[in-house]
């Protein structure tokens, strides 16, 4: 909608005809996001629990959108603070999740995961800390997304920085790969957009892995800044009914 309009406003200058004519409301988007990922998704260490996600919402609201979120798992003080963030978990057990939620058929997901993996305790990164393997579990999670849910948009982040210094290594070798995920994907007709979540530094955090509330809002902003950034014609309209929340 946003192409739409960047073409409308050089048909205005164009134009002195349609130059008179009133300015067209933008319209009104109707999404259904699911945020999947970790503990950052769930808003963990967030002072209302919502983290990232209703900067987001409001971020969307402000522009006419009606944005429902998807899920099966919620944290937060807002209304409808459902979401798929699993607190301490891999990329491989958020797959396992996925399913439940990617059944309410969001037409886009919000997907950053990867900060468990790079972990160094095994206890955690439960399938190993190697980066190399935690993209390609990543790549088979978008791929499980795009089989559930053919028209859905997916915009894959990047991750956040981290104070421990193997772990920060090893985030920065996994950040690199992320890209090539998305480039392979979208070559092959997906619709699929990166998201650059690493611009958030460990100093940005409360402790060394999730992002203080002023970064959970800067999250919030910068998956706002993703989704409008989208191709236009990319945004299907959902599919069934909004969740049923009880
Ligand atoms: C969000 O989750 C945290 C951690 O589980 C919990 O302490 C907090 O009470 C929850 N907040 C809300 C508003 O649901
Ligand atoms: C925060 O960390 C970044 C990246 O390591 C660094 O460039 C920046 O100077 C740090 N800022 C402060 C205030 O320490």
């Amino acid at each position: 909608m946003y192409n739409f309009r960047s073409l409308l406003v050089s048909a205005l200058s164009l134009s002195p005809y349609l130059a008179t004519a009133a300015p067209t409301a933008a319209i009104p988007t109707e999404l259904r996001i699911l945020p999947l990922g970790d503990s950052i998704t769930y808003g963990y260490a967030s002072p209302d629990g919502n983290g990232y996600r209703l900067k987001l919402l409001n971020d969307l609201k402000a522009d006419g959108d009606k944005v429902v979120f998807a899920g099966t798992v919620h944290n937060g003080t807002m209304v409808d603070n459902w979401n798929a963030g699993y607190p301490g978990k891999t990329i491989q057990y958020i797959g396992s999740q996925a399913p439940s939620s990617l059944k309410q058929y969001p037409n886009i997901v919000l997907l950053m995961a990867g900060t468990n993996d790079m972990n160094a305790n095994p206890s955690i990164s439960t399938e190993g800390d190697d980066p190399k393997a935690a993209i390609s579990r990543l790549d088979t999670l978008v791929g499980q997304i795009f089989k559930a849910v053919p028209n859905t948009v997916v915009l894959l982040g990047k991750i956040p920085n981290i104070a421990d210094a193997g772990q920060e290594t090893r985030t920065q070798q996994f950040n690199k790969l992320v890209p090539g995920i998305v480039t392979n994907r979208a070559n092959s007709g997906q619709h699929i957009k990166l998201v650059d979540m690493s611009v958030i530094q460990a100093n940005q955090t409360i402790d060394g892995i999730h992002p203080d509330e002023a970064h959970y809002q800067l999250m919030g902003d910068i998956w706002y800044q993703g989704i409008k950034a989208l191709p236009s014609d990319w945004i299907q309209k959902p599919v069934g009914p909004d969740p049923v929340r009880s």
